[in-house]
């Protein structure tokens, strides 16, 4: 089996089937990362441009070490440094960069839909590592990955994501994966920051952060994305904070020993204590870890696509 698209430009579109085989790999990946050689050859004379037109820390050293351990020849542009503090246009970049006998292109950029605009122009396979508010799938299979290596199975997992769903790529991720693969997805932040569509999309908007994460086997609490906000859309943070925390209360309605995650980075103490982020139930750490081999098995499965003679043995 391998994987429909050339890109991965998000979750929705994805089959159960392809999401199962991305975890699958990454949870070979996860071997290698854990070997004291950490390297394949699966990459080998394969070449990554990582661009990112928006901060990350995460993210983007995740894949630049997953190019490394599997042998990739990979770079960096910055768009700071980049013609495009020129004027140049994301197409004419994306054009420059696949003329270079570029494989994959890995990109986060600020605007919604912007790699789904260049994947159809450009041969190399695109990885859309964030876009505006839309999507950022790799985040939602390393939470998935996450959930399921700590719980077994996604089937009927009650996940409760809280906070600032609106401006969350993550969330709309989330919600994509975790609905198509048979959990369920309740919601709860204030109302402002909740979009009236979402519950078209399979999950419940709760009214309170309890009623969210009560019996819940996953509390979710996301970053309050302040530099996406024009306007106030809250009162004040203290308010956010005592409202719509992940905090020891809503810990204690979940499941026992539920889950706490955090894509990162966090506001301690407005989104999430800190004794909540660091508590023994907290897998904020592992998610990160995760996320190197989940990029890892995507890289692995496009380039198997690309080059059949990789061909996925599934
Ligand atoms: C997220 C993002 O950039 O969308 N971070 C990440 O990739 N780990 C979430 C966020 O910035 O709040």
């Amino acid at each position: 089996m391998q994987l429909k698209n050339k890109d991965l430009l998000g979750i929705a579109g994805l089959s159960a089937d392809e999401i199962n085989l991305i975890l699958d790999t990454a949870a070979t990946m996860k071997l290698v990362l854990s070997s004291r050689t950490k390297k394949t050859a699966h990459l080998q004379g394969q070449s990554v441009v990582t661009v990112f037109y928006e901060n990350s820390t995460r993210t983007r050293l995740s894949f630049e070490m997953a190019c490394k351990f599997m042998g990739a020849a990979s770079a960096n542009i910055a768009p700071s440094g980049s013609s495009v503090k020129k004027g140049e246009n994301l197409i004419d970049t994306a054009r420059t960069i696949d003329a270079m006998a570029t494989d994959i292109l890995v990109m986060r950029h600020p605007n919604s839909g912007a790699p789904h605009r260049i994947a159809p122009l450009i041969k190399a396979s695109v990885i859309n590592a964030g876009d505006g508010m839309n999507e950022h799938p790799t985040q939602a299979l390393l939470d998935a990955f996450t959930m399921r290596e700590k719980l077994g199975s996604l089937e009927g997992l009650e996940v409760a994501i809280i906070g600032d769903i609106a401006h969350s790529r993550v969330a709309r991720s989330n919600i994509y994966l975790l609905t198509t693969m048979g959990a369920k997805v309740r919601l709860a932040g204030p109302r402002t920051l909740m979009p009236v569509e979402i519950a078209r999309l399979g999950a419940t908007v709760c009214p309170t952060v309890i009623e969210a994460a009560s019996d819940a086997d996953v509390v979710m609490a996301l970053r309050l994305q302040l530099e996406r906000q024009q306007k106030a859309l809250f009162p004040s943070i203290p308010e956010y904070a005592r409202f719509f925390a992940v905090d020891r209360k809503a810990l204690a309605v979940a499941k026992p020993g539920a889950l706490i995650m955090h894509p990162g980075p966090a506001n301690h103490g407005i989104e999430i204590p800190t004794e909540v982020y660091d508590s023994p139930q907290s897998v904020i750490n592992e998610q990160v870890q995760n996320g190197v081999a989940i990029r890892m098995a995507i890289m692995y499965l496009l380039s198997a696509r690309r080059n059949p003679v990789y061909e996925h043995s599934n």
